[in-house]
């Protein structure tokens, strides 16, 4: 055999970006082109910065991978794959802000290098690229789906404020808040690359079910991996969840098993915000005490097997097997 064995080593994510390699080089081109401004010099330094880190570009090649899985053969799903990249761009910028985070794909993030001020504008920036970059499709539905995904995730995060030093936070809230932040842009990256192929309305509601239980799956091994991940491996830092006092599916789960010294612990550190030194390193032991980061594991990879099992009503097609490997991927990094 002819290397076919490497190939197959390769994570799905990476034979993915093979399989679309042109559609994905066309997207980049296009992201490069509209993110830069010429009346703003600050706008291209900041979009640079970000763009030039990499990031995994998952949702577009949800997108792409959609519209070729059901034989698309335009041009749109190019224009949506890269709107989708610009709407998860600006939302990251307003996160680091809203988060205080200082890294951000392995590099200091823009509020740290820059300010608040030029991350909540270029973020603002990138959104109006997004919508100008989806109204070329002429696609009123698209339209629809990502304006919607947008006030989605917008809602999803302030949702988060609110029940963040919340020890009340309970999972049905904690989904709510990862439904909208996460998986709403997921489900809409690959519902449109759907509806651009005119694909039937089962089989639109087949990617959306799917994007939306990957999303899910996915934003609770972000959660996990803040807790138990390694820096120079996520390219974040870990504990900022903690630091923050965001209720996140490990925690919550704790919190409901507490004793009343625990609870007392997650009441001065969460509820109160009176952290100290060795708090983190307590938070974690509590944790494995409990199993919660295992719980927690164990709800990624039912929402994972969500995913493959929407697949099903798609047509037979080796990006349906990627689709497939992918969702195993997503929660490879907790097990
Ligand atoms: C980060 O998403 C934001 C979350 C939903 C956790 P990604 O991990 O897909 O970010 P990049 O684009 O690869 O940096
Ligand atoms: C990311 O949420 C979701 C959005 C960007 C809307 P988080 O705050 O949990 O993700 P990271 O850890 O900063 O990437
Ligand atoms: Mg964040
Ligand atoms: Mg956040």
């Amino acid at each position: 055999m002819d290397g076919s064995g490497d190939e197959k080593a390769k994570p799905p994510q990476d034979r993915l970006a093979d399989l679309l390699a042109d559609d994905m080089a066309a997207v980049n081109v296009l992201i490069r082109e509209r993110m830069a401004s010429r009346h703003a010099p600050r706008i291209p330094e900041v979009t640079a910065h970000l763009v030039e880190a990499g990031g995994k570009r998952l949702r577009p090649m949800l997108t792409l991978a959609a519209a070729r899985m059901l034989g698309y053969a335009g041009v749109d799903h190019v224009r949506l794959a890269a709107t989708v990249e610009f709407i998860h761009t600006a939302t990251l910028l307003h996160d680091d802000v809203v988060d205080e985070s200082h890294r951000r794909r392995g590099r200091p993030t823009a509020n740290l290098l820059w300010d608040n001020k030029s991350s909540v504008l270029v973020g603002d920036y990138l959104f109006s690229r997004s919508f100008q970059l989806m109204v070329e499709t002429g696609n009123l539905r698209v339209l629809d789906i990502l304006a919607n995904a947008s006030a989605t995730i917008a809602e999803g995060e302030v949702l988060q404020l609110t029940a963040a030093q919340d020890l009340a936070t309970d999972e049905a809230v904690y989904l709510q808040i990862i439904r909208g932040k996460t998986a709403a842009l997921f489900s809409a990256a690959t519902e449109v690359g759907g509806v651009i192929a005119g694909a039937s309305e089962a089989q639109v509601r087949a990617l959306w079910d799917y994007g939306d239980a990957l999303g899910v799956a996915f934003q609770i091994v972000d959660d996990i991996l803040d807790y138990g991940g390694q820096d120079a491996v996520i390219g974040k830092n870990t504990g900022d969840d903690f630091r923050e006092r965001k209720l996140t599916l490990p925690v919550i789960k704790a919190v409901a098993l507490a004793d009343a010294e625990e609870r007392a612990f997650w009441t001065r550190v969460i509820e109160r915000g009176d952290q100290r030194e060795g708090d983190l390193d307590a938070a974690l032991a509590i944790l494995r005490r409990h199993g919660s980061i295992d719980a927690a594991r164990r709800e990624s990879l039912d929402w994972a097997a969500r995913a493959k099992d929407a697949l099903h009503n798609l047509p037979v097609h080796p990006l349906r097997n990627l689709l497939s490997e992918l969702a195993d991927y997503v929660i490879e990094r907790v097990l």
